[in-house]
């Protein structure tokens, strides 16, 4: 049977790639999702009968990916569109952030990420794609979302790397760098400290952002980057150097200052 596999799916951009995928390739055998959340995933299965399959569970653990791996080889699958879109970021300076969520960002955007790659490779087929959600944030470092930057940044060059090496077998990677979209994404991310004000003036469509992605994956770019101030800004950071960039846009004041003490100790 031929499938997407499609992480993060029971909301925001993972969520909207699995709706898209469902109608722009209604001739998918199967559209498997997967999320923590398994009622949110449940009611994908109720919306498209027949065609999303739920395998909820952490994707930092491995009993989800197990189960995905036995549901591969059971059903001899051909995944024709892999999306990585599982992912968060928390802002606040190192230290400010806790311990659990820094090894939690690595542990999904970067670990979880390459594993659910790794264990789609035998099952990927000629002319697939493999869709990686990095972000804009991958173009420099940001003070104030330090290791989420990092992380993006991560699965950029990872992505773009994979995309060489698999060339040769037809299979398409490509990297989706969005700058802010208006998803739950936020509501997580602002646990330790606020967003900077100017990033609702840049809040794109979640809609759009899926859109363009699917139209570049499709079109085989490497790199998706959605509106005018995104590109430029990619632009601006090769051409530019990222200290001077840093010094007009560094998210970091007086008010970032990390939390105290026994905050910090208390964390996991
Ligand atoms: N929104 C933005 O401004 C923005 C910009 C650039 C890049 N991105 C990236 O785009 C991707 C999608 O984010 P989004 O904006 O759609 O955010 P979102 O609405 O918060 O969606 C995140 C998804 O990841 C899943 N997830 C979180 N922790 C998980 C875990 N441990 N195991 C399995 N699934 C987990 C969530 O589902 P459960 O909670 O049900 O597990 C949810 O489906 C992320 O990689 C994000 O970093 C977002």
């Amino acid at each position: 049977m031929k499938i997407a596999l499609v992480s993060g799916a029971s909301s925001g951009m993972g969520e909207e790639m699995a709706r898209q995928i469902a109608l722009r390739f209604p001739s998918l055998d199967g559209i498997w999702i997967t999320a923590r959340s398994e009622e949110k995933l449940a009611r994908m299965e109720r919306e498209f009968p027949g065609k999303m399959r739920a395998f909820p569970g952490d994707l930092t653990g491995e009993q989800v990916r197990t189960e995905l791996r036995d549901a591969l080889i059971r059903k001899n699958a051909e995944i024709c569109i892999l999306v990585n879109a599982a992912g968060y970021g928390k802002l606040g300076t190192v230290g400010q952030v806790s311990g659990s969520d820094t090894r939690g960002m690595i542990a999904l955007n970067c670990t979880a990420l390459t594993a659910l790659t790794e264990l789609s490779l035998p099952f990927l087929s000629a002319k697939c794609r493999i869709i990686n959600f990095a972000s804009a944030a991958a173009f420099l470092p940001q003070p104030g979302f330090a290791v989420y930057a990092a992380t993006k940044a991560f699965v950029l060059s990872y992505s773009m790397a994979l995309a060489k090496e698999l060339e040769p077998q037809q299979i398409y990677v490509t990297a989706v760098c969005p700058g802010p979209v208006d998803t739950g994404f936020f509501s997580v991310a602002e646990e330790f400290q606020k967003a900077p004000f100017y990033k609702k003036y840049f809040m794109a469509k979640t809609s759009r952002v899926v859109a363009r992605a699917l139209s570049d994956a499709f079109a085989g770019k490497t790199v998706s980057v959605y509106g005018a101030a995104m590109q430029s800004l990619r632009v601006l950071c090769k051409v530019l150097p990222h200290a001077l960039i840093l010094k007009v846009f560094s998210p970091c004041s007086e008010a970032n200052t990390t939390r105290n003490a026994s905050e910090q100790c208390s964390d996991g």
